[in-house]
């Protein structure tokens, strides 16, 4: 019996768990557990949109169904698509009512990334989705802000707050959001972000860019949520009006290589979440996935969930999965742990530290670009 010599190499969940690595592109509200879910839900007493076994099918509910946003033609199966998702959100965070109930996510979050190997994340929050918090903005990245710190003193994943604006807020509001925060001087937000639906709110640079401004002079790091279900626009966007250090997604840049030879130049990292991309329909599957061109053409790509609960998936699941499907050796997944610790905002002395660490556990990485796009 013959074996086809050209089989993928799976590799396996443990391998890549016992990476130590950063996740930049990954949000509070996608990271619930079901489990939390459900308890809040008890506590609360409010019925589920859904039966509780597929509490995280979102399309099967009623409440949050709507069309698919997609580039390539066709929606994921299934799929509630980004609106959809969005509302359902809405409707988890709106079960966190207490700074306890608040603070045991934070916990449980840090756990959740813990568990998959991931030292420290840029993790965003959005307050607009936890709608009982309207208002008390600033109690609530208290409360998380507790849970973060019991659970690193516990030796759980380190977690820093990428404070988020939704696309649709105006900008008066933006701004006085950062005002508020950057003068409150919370503690653990390390940068402003901006997300939500980029194609129902139309173009916003303009609209984002006094707020992001005022959050650069402030100290603030800089991530937008772009060319998702925007294309390269909201990237050019990004970088001209909103002085993005990072975009998160970024994937629909591979549209214009103009764009794509400045994120190459300015050495923008892009937080890439290709499971998230074909679940909300915005790529058909996997293989239609632009993550190995955006590689080649020497963007500096990090691979993170994006909404790992809500999806059901963890971080190892999915570069495996990449793996599989896009031919990733062990050596490329070491450089996207090594990439991932660069491009977070951790502070330098524990971006050195736990570089060391993934040397010490895998040897000296080597970039996942390939050769010839250097
Ligand atoms: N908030 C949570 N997940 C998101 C996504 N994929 N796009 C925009 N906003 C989000
Ligand atoms: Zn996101």
């Amino acid at each position: 019996m013959s074996f086809p010599s050209a089989l993928p190499v799976r590799i396996d969940e443990t391998e890549i768990r016992a990476l130590p690595k950063a996740e930049v592109h990954v949000h509070l509200e996608g990271s619930f557990a079901l489990v939390d879910l459900l308890e809040l839900a008890k506590q609360n007493r409010v019925a589920l949109p859904g039966p509780a076994a597929t509490l995280f099918d979102i399309s099967t509910h009623d409440a949050f169904s709507s069309p698919a946003v997609t580039t390539g033609g066709g929606a994921g199966a299934g799929s509630a698509g980004l609106t959809g998702f969005l509302r359902f959100l809405d409707w988890q965070c709106g079960l966190v009512r207490t700074r306890e109930q608040a603070a045991r996510v934070a916990y449980a979050f840090a756990a959740r990334q813990s568990a998959s190997g991931i030292r420290y994340s840029d993790v965003i929050v959005n307050p607009t989705h936890w709608n009982t918090w309207h208002g008390r903005e600033l109690d609530l990245l208290d409360a998380l802000t507790g849970g973060f710190d019991d659970a690193q003193s516990d030796g759980l994943c380190i977690a820093n707050i990428a404070y988020s604006l939704l696309r649709t807020q105006g900008a008066t509001e933006a701004e006085d959001i950062v005002r508020a925060v950057t003068g409150a001087r919370a503690r653990r937000v390390v940068a402003l972000s901006v997300d939500g639906d980029e194609k129902v709110a139309g173009r916003t640079g303009e609209r984002f860019r006094d707020a992001f401004g005022l959050a650069a002079a402030s100290g603030l790091h800089r991530t937008v949520h772009a060319g998702e279900s925007s294309g390269p626009d909201g990237v050019w966007d990004a970088l001209d009006l909103l002085q993005a250090e990072r975009i998160d997604h970024g994937v629909r840049a591979i549209e214009d290589p103009a764009l794509v030879q400045r994120l190459v130049d300015e050495d923008i990292s892009l937080g890439v979440c290709p499971r998230s991309n074909v679940t909300l329909g915005i790529y058909r599957s996997w293989p239609e996935h632009p993550l190995p061109q955006l590689l080649a053409a020497g963007i500096r790509v990090t691979l993170n969930t994006d909404d790992p609960a809500t999806m059901g998936t963890t971080l190892e699941a999915d570069w495996a999965v990449a793996a599989e499907q896009f031919g990733f050796t062990r050596d490329d997944l070491v450089g996207f742990a090594r990439r991932s610790i660069e491009a977070s905002f951790a502070d330098d002395d524990l971006r050195r530290d736990l570089l060391a660490e993934l040397v010490d556990v895998a040897g000296s990485p080597e970039d996942p670009r390939p050769a010839e796009a250097e």
